[in-house]
């Protein structure tokens, strides 16, 4: 979900609905917006895509310098224009807007039920506001602290009164929550975009803090009223960043950003004569990082297929074992970490609550957390021991790319960093990693280039169907889920990815005539095998798209449609061959005419288990 407040001179309205444009990616099943006016508050909410709620806005008019808004991702309670923010209790006299979840809201509502509340709606955040209006005091600040206490969970929360409209309150638990400055005016989101085309100078609320917010400044302390200094941020995004920049989607602007991205994640990053690898944000040293003899990778989503490459990347070139694990499984396990463990958790957004809690999990159990992330401040990165960031820019279309091959990108500099220390490959070998790697970025653009057109042509074919599998060994199987995922996420035809030899052994039954395959066959040392493989599908009569490292004849004949990945490092690949299968799944979604930016029933950045 999104959070966004205004306190100011300005159209409260206009700006909380900018915002919400802005944070529509966070979740899009509802949104709502309430402003002070006139001595009450004003509501407008509407289940559905903000477009619904822009009607509502435009008949009502409400106007207003102060006021909060929400885009609703639905946990509990279904997607309604009741359950949709901003809640008001019996009266109308208090206002909440509410990411997380608050796990005792059904024991506070039986008591409030018993106090004569009545309630509207079936989620968690109306309780809140009741619990507001049961003990206000006279002093909202106040109020919110008694009931801060009294809650269990995950939260950040903005509230508003009529009885004190110059003031906004918000507060953080396990959520995130920043304030915008500006001149006379200011502003509360969960998210940067939000707030971008405003101001670049944030506070970032730390769980456990609360900010008061009036046109006057910014009061900051702890829920139990101890105060807090804090230094303002600078956020290095630019407003146009956030904008489509006249693409259709900002999944395909995205998409062609990633040669730029590419270049930024490398940036710094190598020594002045390419022979080295530097990554001095780390404070592990170069000792302590040659001491770990064990890496557990952990992550969700795209970031989760990120750690499935590196984990190829950092055995083949670091010799030493790796396990990634989804963090949602991670965490509930009793995983075998321990301060000999180096644990890397890859999140885009760095908000990702599974995450968090495997961060959390990995540190009380000793071991080292290093965090590879996007969005520089946000709580992953600030919780963990070690950062690098992917400096890959906003990223706002729910399916993740650019994000992705900086991830790949990063990892990368990292394996190829550790063997060099490790001195685990010689010299010469790191030195021409090196210059491939440096390369990416162009062949990225390449490759974007001569995969758009042919996958524009016959995107067709794939709306058709109900399934496709993508196949590939090593790298490529690591990169086929990815692929797999993009479709299902943004196409929703149901797609599986299998490492190409284990086919034979159960999915081969799945394969008939004209099934749609996509074959990865980039990984030179089993080229031989991964062709035999694709043999096996169109023999029976599966319609193979290839993704090759060139175009050698023996493997171009036995395929229906071909990619060909300009010659790189056989390690390297994978940056490139998942280009061609995000713009496949891209197309594939806009032939079935789906809302490619925000697909049904997910959300970019998920801060609830
Ligand atoms: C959500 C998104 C996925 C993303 C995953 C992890 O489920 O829809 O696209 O990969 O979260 O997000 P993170 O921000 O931690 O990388």
């Amino acid at each position: 979900c999104g959070i966004v407040g205004y306190i100011g001179d300005k159209d409260a309205s206009s700006i909380l609905m900018a915002g919400l444009n802005k944070l529509e990616y966070r979740g899009y099943d509802s949104a709502g917006i309430a402003l002070y006016q006139q001595d009450q508050i004003e509501v407008c909410k509407r289940v559905g895509k903000l477009d619904n709620l822009e009607e509502l806005v435009a008949d009502k008019d409400p106007q207003g310098q102060v006021g909060i808004g929400h885009t609703r991702w639905a946990t509990h309670g279904k997607p309604s224009t009741p359950n949709a923010h901003p809640h008001t209790g019996c009266e109308g006299e208090f206002v909440i807007v509410h990411n997380g979840i608050i796990e005792n809201y059904l024991s506070l509502k039986e008591e409030l039920l018993q106090q004569g509340h009545d309630f509207s709606s079936e989620t968690d955040t109306e309780v809140l506001v009741h619990l507001l209006e049961e003990h206000y005091t006279g002093d909202l600040a106040e109020t919110v602290r008694r009931v801060a206490a009294k809650l269990e969970g995950s939260y950040a929360f903005v509230a508003l009164t009529v009885n004190e409209p110059d003031r906004l309150i918000a507060v953080r638990q396990d959520s995130p929550l920043i304030v915008g400055l500006n001149d006379g005016e200011y502003f509360v989101a969960s998210d940067i975009p939000a707030i971008l085309e405003h101001t670049d100078e944030v506070y970032i609320l730390d769980d456990g803090e609360m900010a008061v917010v009036t046109k006057a400044g910014v009061n900051l302390s702890t829920i139990e009223g101890e105060p807090v200094d804090k230094d303002i941020f600078t956020v290095d995004w630019n407003p146009g960043m956030a904008e489509k920049a006249g693409y259709d989607h900002f999944m395909l602007k995205e998409i062609h950003e990633q040669p730029e991205a590419l270049r930024r994640a490398i940036s710094g990053r190598l020594s002045i004569d390419n022979q080295e690898v530097i990554l001095d944000e780390l404070k592990l040293s170069s000792e302590e990082l040659a001491g770990y003899e064990r890496i557990y990778i952990v992550a969700c989503g795209t970031a989760y297929h990120s750690g499935l490459v590196a984990k190829y990347l950092i055995e083949d070139l670091v010799k030493i074992p790796v396990e990634v694990d989804i963090a949602s499984e991670f965490r509930y396990r009793d995983p075998l970490v321990s301060q000999d463990t180096l644990v890397i958790v890859v999140s885009q957004s760095g908000e990702t609550a599974d995450t968090l809690a495997a961060v959390r999990e990995a540190q009380d159990k000793g071991a080292r957390v290093l965090a590879i992330s996007n969005v520089v401040g946000s709580t992953i990165p600030r919780e963990a021991d070690d950062v690098i960031y992917i400096h890959a820019g906003p990223e706002i279309a729910v399916a993740s790319t650019k994000a992705y091959i900086n991830m790949l990108m990063v990892f990368y500099l990292l394996a190829i960093r550790l063997a060099q220390i490790k001195e685990s490959i010689s010299q010469e070998k790191a030195v021409e990693l090196i210059a491939d790697l440096k390369n990416i970025p162009n062949q990225a653009a390449q490759i974007i280039k001569d995969s758009e057109e042919l996958f524009k042509e016959f995107a067709g074919d794939y709306a058709e169907h109900e399934n496709a599998f993508f196949i590939g060994r090593g790298l490529d199987y690591a990169v086929a889920l990815e692929g797999a995922l993009k479709l299902k996420e943004i196409s929703y035809l149901h797609a599986a990815s299998y490492p190409a030899g284990e086919l034979k052994h159960g999915t081969l039954a799945l394969i008939e005539e004209d099934v749609p395959v996509v074959a990865l066959a980039t990984q030179k040392s089993v080229l031989d095998k991964t062709l035999s493989n694709i043999q096996e599908v169109q023999a029976r009569g599966a319609s193979v798209t290839g993704v090759v490292l060139n175009k050698k004849e023996e493997v171009v004949d036995a395929l229906d449609h071909v990619i060909e990945i300009p010659e790189t490092e056989e390690l390297l690949t994978s940056i490139l061959t998942v280009i061609p299968l995000q713009l496949l799944a891209y197309y594939v979604a806009v032939e079935k005419g789906c809302d490619v930016d925000q697909p049904r029933n997910l959300a970019k950045s998920v801060t609830v288990e």
